[in-house]
């Protein structure tokens, strides 16, 4: 298969892990002779740097005519203490979602046996888990109306939902819930919001489509807790934008590492792989951030496209690089730990 694929490294650890994704992505294609096209573009406070836009009109070309999007990171701290910045990275990161049609985000968690005890949660809350969070992702709070009034001291983000926005949503979450255990849980906050009742309304119209799947309603501040006490007690869920960024967030240590969490997002016709963590400042330039998020991350980017051995394949050696302990910092617990290079070079060896 012939792929052109954008590649978008973005700021901070962006580049360091996105090298790692490529080299391990450029193995899967010698090994199962596919054709990969690196595109690489602007993005970010890399891109403010060099054209003064966060997500220039260039690199919005390049990935709408790509097959998909391989992104970093997005963020610089020059930006975060600076209220009056007119033009953030961030900025770029909503506009290319939102440009691309990118509505459904979806945030796989799972746990790594060989790192189980890694998790701040003890070993027989979370073994087992494995569940997907599917985040609304160019609607709600994130692109209502807002502003200020009063003088500028009163300020206001709206939360609106369309019926549309919600079913195109769902419909994903009662597809790939068909694919995994058939539960779906809708987590709203329909006691207070009226747009969580729209979200109800909608999303209980659309059970008698899907009557294998059984589906639950909560609210998001109950999930909040259950998450981290029971997880395995969920697989589905679909959520609004906000709430989903922050139940993500939160699900990423069950597995004892932010570094570790891929994700798509995905439109029509747009897709787009992602790590969840951010650009992690701190880490930039010093080979050390955990690459694995990238690299998995492209897994699902192949499997999209049904090359279902080749994502195996990553997650093979993925896996193995855990277990014999090739791996970065964050998880290095005292033992030896590699540089982020020397981890995607021995990913990629092993493929
Ligand atoms: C994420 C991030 C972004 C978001 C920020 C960087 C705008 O936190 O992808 O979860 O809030 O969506
Ligand atoms: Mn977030």
């Amino acid at each position: 298969m012939k792929l052109n694929i954008a590649l978008l490294a973005g700021d901070g650890i962006g580049p360091e892990v996105i090298d790692q994704a490529v080299k391990v992505c450029d193995a899967v294609a010698k090994k199962f002779n596919h054709d990969l096209n690196w595109q690489p573009a602007l993005t970010g406070a890399a891109a403010i740097d060099a054209v003064g836009e966060p997500y220039p009109d260039e690199t919005h070309e390049i990935c709408v005519n790509a097959d998909a999007v391989l992104f970093g990171a997005i963020g610089h701290p020059r930006f975060d203490n600076d209220p009056s910045a007119k033009v953030r990275p961030e900025q770029g990161l909503l506009k290319m979602r939102q440009k691309l049609g990118l509505f459904a985000n979806v945030r796989p968690t799972f746990t790594f046996p060989s790192l189980i005890d890694k998790s701040p949660l003890k070993r027989e809350r979370i073994e087992g888990t494995d569940l997907l969070i599917l985040r609304e992702l160019t609607g709600g709070v994130y692109f209502g109306e807002r502003g200020r009034k009063d003088d500028g001291n009163t300020a206001f983000d709206t939360m609106t939902y369309t019926r549309a926005e919600i079913q195109r949503l769902a419909k994903k979450g009662f597809e790939i819930a068909m694919t995994r255990s058939k539960r779906l849980c809708c987590v709203d906050k329909a006691n207070v919001l009226e747009s969580s009742r729209l979200w109800r309304e909608t999303v209980q119209a659309m059970e008698k489509d899907y009557p294998e799947v059984e589906v639950s309603y909560e609210f998001v501040d109950a999930v909040a807790m259950r998450l981290v006490q029971w997880p395995s007690d969920y697989d589905v869920m679909i959520t609004a934008n906000l709430f989903g960024d922050i139940l993500t967030d939160e699900a990423s240590v069950i597995s004892g590492s932010m570094g570790l969490m891929p994700s798509s997002s995905i439109g029509e016709k747009a897709r787009l792989y992602e790590p969840i963590h951010g650009s992690y400042p701190q880490a930039a330039g010093k080979d050390i951030a955990n690459p694995l998020a990238t690299v998995l991350s492209a897994a699902m980017l192949f499997e999209d496209f049904g090359l279902t051995e080749e994502a195996k394949e990553i997650r093979r050696v993925v896996n193995k690089s855990l277990a014999e302990g090739i791996v970065t910092e964050d998880l290095a617990d005292g033992a030896k730990a590699y540089k982020t290079s020397e981890v995607g070079d021995w990913l990629a060896a092993s493929i």
